[in-house]
């Protein structure tokens, strides 16, 4: 009776267990494949669907007809067109140690029974899988793997990646499809992310999310301005089916696709597992992000013996390598206020070594991070690079935790100005409301005002603005313009670096002085679209006030525009169309407006006459000596199309037009820093020419 009873209710709780993980791995899909954000490490999702697997393999009367485990995974983005791929376009199974690598090569050998056999290893890039369509050498249709079934056709946005020809070479078949990974540059993306942080905006996670975010926007000129690049490693060609693997490979090469050169044919899995070893440990050097190696049988003949399971080749198999991880402690929880009022808690850490730096802080994101993750000082921590560049807390160890310990409450105070926070509904974080005099929202307005992309006032920078509004001078962006010269000379103060806890002297001397003054005077010449950025208005980023200036004209018709005349302008959405009332029906901003209209700024657009606003601003250098057009015509067509010609390469350039004989040295500084190159082709496709 009573073993009766304990099986039932095993039985009870195993069908809880594996609906809980059905649903866990299904919201972790529905992040990585739609939301293209992923939530989960790529080694704890395998680890909880093998568990799934074998409850379910136990217990198949429980298991969801739908479950993770019987998926590829993926979802379809509505807004491009679907379409159907010519055979599913599988994921790998995955390794994680060389016995697991072992057990695979026993397999494949009893499946090939006693023949010899060869392995190709090659990278295994952190991007996401394209399926590339060429007709009569021309490429036709780039469709994203999404369901494994169908996908997305995102042929006009591929088309801007470089290194993916449009026109093949050789002794191409009238069809072919080749499949590969589209991914970002570590350095493309880590100038992508301090663009963002200069613009206020929210930081991409890392390369492979910004790659896949990148693909799905709608704006091709966008898409242009963020380099992606990528590699093939699947070739279907009609009629070419008896190809070995690494022979198909040769063949891509000669019609002048990118196949990447770390591949190597292996005679046995110790070749494999050397070419593994190798690259975990060089693969930092790498210019761009892997997540492993993966390893496939040569032979066609013996891939087509071996076959597929429900979702994997039998003959393929990926070896992930295990990412930079290290332990600490949380010692404290502290609060940053933004320009904005947002406050974002950080984890105080004990110190610690990872991938080469030594690391005392990590982003918590908000609130609800920190209660799903119910992370509490004290915890020993788990940290990752995500991306490589901020460190996160990935998991925490609650089985060591003192019996005091305690959830974290999110501070109910602002660290700065101590009034009680707010979370707006339907919003993720908690905001100061103290807009007025909280200090770092009023600096942080100050500071966002004169930046680069608003009024562009070089001479003064942090430190600066600190000083100025610590002596009393400048309490608001208007302040600037009645500086007077004479007060400011020897003015100087200690400033601490709170990263750091660094101090320096910042000091007003003659010439700082001279400096600020004449900086301030030439930003009344700013146009308005930045006069209006620089307003930091919430949700108006640079290219909405674009939008809005260009739609309005001036500010006064701007102020007296209502929520339905600021929505029906193309892409101002509600959100948008609330924030700008919100802002200019506080009396105090329009007050400000008034004095710095009265300082002499610009609140009108000036009419330039431009053919469009493809390029939206980008900064372009051409290089080389061209065909379809001259120098000048292409500066030209730069011009009048919103971009900007930029004489020198640096990591603010956006992209280069390349034409026959670039110089090696512009080359290598392009490819070094990670600027997309294009050719007046491309470029004249840009702009709808061709
Ligand atoms: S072969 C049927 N080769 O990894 C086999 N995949 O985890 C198809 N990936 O879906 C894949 N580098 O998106 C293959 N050299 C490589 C790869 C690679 C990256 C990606 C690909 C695949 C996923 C499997």
């Amino acid at each position: 009776m009573r073993k009766t009873f304990v099986s039932y209710l095993r039985h009870v709780s195993t069908q809880a267990k594996i609906q809980e993980l059905t649903a866990e791995l299904k919201k972790h899909n529905y992040h990585y494949y739609v939301l293209a954000n992923s939530t989960i490490s790529d080694r704890e999702f395998d680890m909880k669907l093998k568990e799934l697997e074998m409850l379910e393999n136990a217990f198949p009367q429980y298991a969801d007809p739908n479950s993770p485990t019987q998926q590829v995974g993926g979802d379809i983005t509505k807004s491009f067109n679907t379409v159907l791929h010519s055979t599913r376009m599988l994921s790998l199974g995955n390794t994680y140690n060389k016995e697991e690598l072992l057990d695979f090569d026993t397999r494949v050998a009893k499946l090939i029974g006693g023949n010899a056999y060869q392995y190709t290893a090659e990278l295994k890039f952190d991007g996401f899988a394209i399926a590339l369509r060429y007709v009569a050498g021309k490429l036709y249709q780039a469709i994203t793997r999404g369901d494994g079934t169908q996908g997305d056709d995102v042929t006009a946005n591929v088309k801007t990646i470089r290194s993916i020809p449009h026109q093949l070479e050789g002794n191409y078949p009238p069809e072919l499809e080749v499949r590969g990974e589209i991914f970002m540059h570590k350095a493309a993306f880590v100038k992508l992310n301090k663009t963002r942080a200069k613009n206020g905006e929210d930081l991409y996670k890392n390369p492979r999310n910004t790659a896949a975010g990148t693909i799905k926007l709608q704006d091709s000129a966008e898409v242009a301005k963020r380099p992606l690049d990528g590699f093939l490693y699947q070739l279907a060609e009609h009629g070419k089916d008896e190809l070995d693997h690494w022979d198909s490979l040769q063949h891509m090469k000669k019609y002048g696709l990118p196949v990447n050169g770390a591949t190597r044919l292996c005679d046995t899995i110790d070749d494999v597992w050397d070419f593994i070893q190798h690259w975990d440990t060089k693969r930092r050097g790498l210019s761009f992000e892997i997540d492993g190696v993966v390893i496939k049988v040569n032979s066609r003949l013996q891939q087509q013996e071996m076959g597929f399971t429900s979702k994997f080749p039998r003959w393929a198999m990926s070896y992930k390598f295990e990412t930079e991880r290290a332990e600490s402690r949380l010692i404290s929880i502290s609060y940053q206020v933004g320009r904005t009022g947002a406050v974002t808690p950080v984890a105080n850490l004990e110190p610690m070594q990872l991938l080469g730096t030594t690391v005392k802080r990590a982003s918590l994101h908000n609130a609800d991070f920190i209660a799903d993750l119910d992370i509490r000082v004290g915890d020993r921590v788990f940290v990752e690079k995500g991306g490589e560049i901020i460190p996160k807390i990935v998991e925490v160890d609650a089985s060591n935790r003192d019996s005091d310990s305690r959830p974290t409450q999110f501070t109910l105070a602002c660290p700065e100005c101590e009034t009680l926070l707010q979370r707006p509904e339907g919003d993720a974080v908690f905001r100061c409301p103290n807009i007025r005099s909280c200090p770092p929202q009023v600096k942080g307005r100050i500071e966002h005002f004169i930046g680069r992309k608003a009024m562009d006032v070089s001479s003064l920078g942090e430190g600066k603005i600190d000083v100025l509004y610590q002596s009393g001078f400048v309490k608001r962006a208007a302040d600037l313009y009645a500086l007077d010269a004479d007060k400011l000379l020897g003015l100087s103060k200690t400033i601490a670096n709170e990263d750091t806890g660094d101090e320096r002297l910042v000091s007003f001397k003659e010439k700082t002085v001279e400096n600020i003054i004449s900086g301030v005077l030439a930003s009344k010449q700013v146009p308005f679209e930045r006069v209006l950025f620089g307003l930091g208005i919430r949700f108006v980023g640079e290219t909405v006030a674009k939008k809005l200036a260009f739609h309005f004209k001036n500010i006064d018709a701007l102020i007296a525009a209502n929520f339905e005349t600021l929505n029906a302008v193309s892409e101002i959405g509600g959100v948008i169309a609330k924030s700008v009332i919100d802002y200019f029906s506080l009396p105090e901003n329009r007050e400000e407006i008034d004095q710095l209209k009265i300082a002499g700024l610009q609140f009108e657009v000036v009419e330039k006459k431009l053919a469009s606003n493809v390029l939206d601003g980008a900064k372009i250098v051409v290089s080389g000596v061209f065909t379809r057009f001259s120098r000048n015509e292409l500066k030209k067509l730069i011009e009048d199309n919103d971009g900007k010609n930029v004489s020198s390469i640096s990591k603010a350039t956006d992209f280069i037009v390349v034409g026959e004989n670039m110089g090696p040295a512009k080359k290598d500084k392009a490819e070094k820093l990670g600027v997309k190159m294009i050719t007046e082709d491309e470029f004249a496709g840009m702009l709808g020419l061709l």
